[in-house]
């Protein structure tokens, strides 16, 4: 195949402005899915996405494309690219493998928080940008106003912009031309010795990992011997294919080319992304890598155990599983005196922790607990003797909304010790800029802006720096007992009134016990809240019969005795209903 003829691309949007829509068009267009197959979002595969209508994997596809009136055929390789903020990492993954995108902006929201998180990442990889003004068919459709803000913002040109309805096809193919004209086709030698990026994997359970790869330069073929370059890992390639959008097997890939290597490793850690695959002739010194991906960082932790202590092995197996796609998933282990093994794992945000919490259910058949959120605090420590400061991460903060929600918006971010760093005014949308403790996602701060303004807020943020936060410990004890999946770090400031809230609501979730029990919640080690639940009150003097006030009193004290006793002794258990339900509403 001619290098000249292959186009890599991909659409960045922000969530809900059509790609995948838009992505089903360029598959019927090109005949890639024939129509009576075509089942909405063809390439969404991942049932979590379809019933949340996001995309969260991406999924690479190859299409062929005659131009009219000639006879040169075209590759269109098309990566598909999820849009929300949690997973703006495996964009950057993607872009690494394309010349060119397609900046997808909706016609009635215009410019978005991921739209300007997206152009920026697509700068750094040095893309040729479209930029593409969709749903035009719409009677609320305001062409003519996101064109200004595509210009004042980004510095497109009117006659740059696509005007496109993805839904009933409108200029779609007047698109598939401009990506041909405007997007360069790849720029590696197919003399050099082989460069594959390694942008995705997944594992198969008969055929092991399948490594999704850019040919950068040189060849690829079935039955190579080959290295990954970081792990010096050698393998045979067992397999070697595209994707149509299935896996369809070749005999190479050639340079330039986007395909899938299946080499037979069943080991998942040895497949890493952004990992360069190379001959395993050539040595290291003699080849480069290739630029890897900035690995992510997991920011909120929970504790996640199953709910049957029977499938923690299984828990393990599932969570290796989902790691070799999702390298920002990580887990330690972790033991919980009332919960059982388990593991501690970090995920980038809520939104990611809930999705890997319905794969594991989805895929795995498996029921899990998540414990509390936290974030990755870290201590400084002035000199050896010093207990340490705790710190906090903080975050860069863009608020986009429109004009008449910024009041609103703003009492939010001030509420939740938000620093106001800028504001700028666009045609129709502004941009609160904040620098705010990260841990205000786990305390419900994305659905208080969506709140504030209607839902029309949309939100991006990078990490900034550490600082100091007055931050103490929690802990929560039944009978002297410290319950330790109900412990957690929370602000000074808050400490009372969630140690008052926390003890109430136990108090509300446990049962009655033949014995007396006690509840305390301590912060920073005083006790800040305290609440009692009753026995139930066995009646010992129900065998009597006459009426000997002595008798009766004795057998009342030795019940006192009794249950003193029992109180110092009880090694207390907790129902798993009671915990659920402290752990499970935060
Ligand atoms: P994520 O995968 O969540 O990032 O969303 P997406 O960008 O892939 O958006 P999707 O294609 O799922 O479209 C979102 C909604 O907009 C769907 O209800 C589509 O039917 C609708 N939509 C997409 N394009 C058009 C269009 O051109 N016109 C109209 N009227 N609706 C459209």
């Amino acid at each position: 195949m001619n290098q000249q003829s292959i186009r890599n691309f991909a659409i960045i949007a922000h969530v809900d402005h059509g790609k995948s829509t838009l992505a089903d068009r360029l598959l019927e267009i090109t005949n890639t899915v024939p129509k009576e197959k075509m089942a909405e979002q063809f390439l969404d595969q991942n049932p979590i996405s379809r019933e949340r209508g996001i995309t969260i994997k991406l999924a690479p596809v190859r299409m062929k494309y005659k131009v009219q009136d000639s006879t040169s055929e075209y590759i269109l390789n098309l990566i598909d690219t999820p849009g929300h903020v949690d997973f703006s990492y495996e964009v950057s993954r993607t872009l690494a493998a394309c010349e060119g995108a397609i900046l997808l902006v909706d016609a009635t929201q215009g410019i978005q928080a991921q739209t300007v998180a997206h152009y920026k990442e697509a700068l750094k990889e040095t893309l040729t940008l479209i930029p593409v003004i969709n749903k035009i068919d719409l009677p609320n459709a305001q062409a003519e106003i996101v064109t200004k803000d595509l210009n004042s913002v980004f510095g497109f040109k009117k006659e740059e912009i696509l005007y496109i309805s993805a839904k009933n096809g409108e200029n779609v193919t007047l698109l598939i031309d401009e990506i041909i004209k405007r997007i360069p086709p790849p720029s590696g030698k197919k003399e050099k010795p082989l460069r594959a990026l390694i942008f995705d994997a997944v594992y198969d359970e008969f055929r092991g990992v399948v490594a999704y790869v850019k040919v950068v330069d040189g060849e690829i073929k079935k039955h190579d011997s080959i290295k990954f370059f970081q792990n010096n890992v050698t393998s045979e390639i067992s397999d070697i294919g595209y994707f149509s959008p299935n896996l369809v097997s070749s005999d190479k890939l050639q340079t330039g080319e986007i395909g899938y290597v299946i080499t037979g490793i069943k080991n998942i850690r040895q497949c890493r992304i952004g990992d360069t695959i190379i001959t395993s002739q050539k040595s290291e010194e003699e080849v480069q890598a290739l630029p890897g991906y900035q690995l992510p960082k997991p920011m909120v932790f929970f504790g996640m155990y199953p709910k049957n202590s029977n499938d923690f092995v299984l828990l393990k197996e599932s969570l290796n599983k989902l790691i070799l796609n999702d390298t920002a998933l990580t887990y330690t282990d972790e033991y919980s005196s009332y919960l059982g093994s388990g593991f501690r794992v970090g995920f980038l945000g809520l939104l990611h922790a809930e999705i890997i919490k319905e794969r594991l259910k989805q895929e795995f058949n498996l029921d899990i607990l998540l414990t509390m959120p936290q974030v990755l605090y870290k201590k400084s420590f002035d000199s050896a003797q010093d207990k340490g400061k705790m710190l906090e991460p903080y975050m860069k903060l863009s608020v986009y909304t429109p004009k008449d929600s910024v009041g609103p918006v703003m009492n939010v971010c001030q509420g939740r010790l938000g620093e106001l760093a800028n504001m700028a005014y666009h045609d129709n949308y502004v941009v609160l800029s904040y620098d705010m403790p990260y841990s205000m996602f786990i305390r419900g701060l994305s659905n208080e802006l969506k709140a504030a303004s209607n839902g029309y807020a949309s939100i991006d943020y990078e990490l900034s720096t550490y600082k100091e936060a007055n931050l103490t410990p929690l802990e929560v004890r039944v009978n002297d007992n410290p319950i330790d999946v109900l412990s957690e770090t929370i602000y000074e400031e808050e400490a009372s009134r969630v140690a008052r809230e926390k003890a109430l609501k136990l108090k509300n979730s446990l049962p009655r016990q033949q014995f007396r029990q006690v509840i305390q919640v301590l912060v920073a080690g005083n006790i800040l809240a305290r609440e009692e639940i009753p026995p139930f009150r066995k009646d010992v003097l129900q065998k009597m019969s006459g009426g000997d006030r002595r008798r009766k009193d004795k057998l009342l004290d030795a019940q006192k005795k009794g249950k003193s006793r029992m109180l110092s002794h009880a090694k207390i258990s907790i129902p798993q209903e009671a915990l659920l339900s402290m752990i499970e509403n935060g």
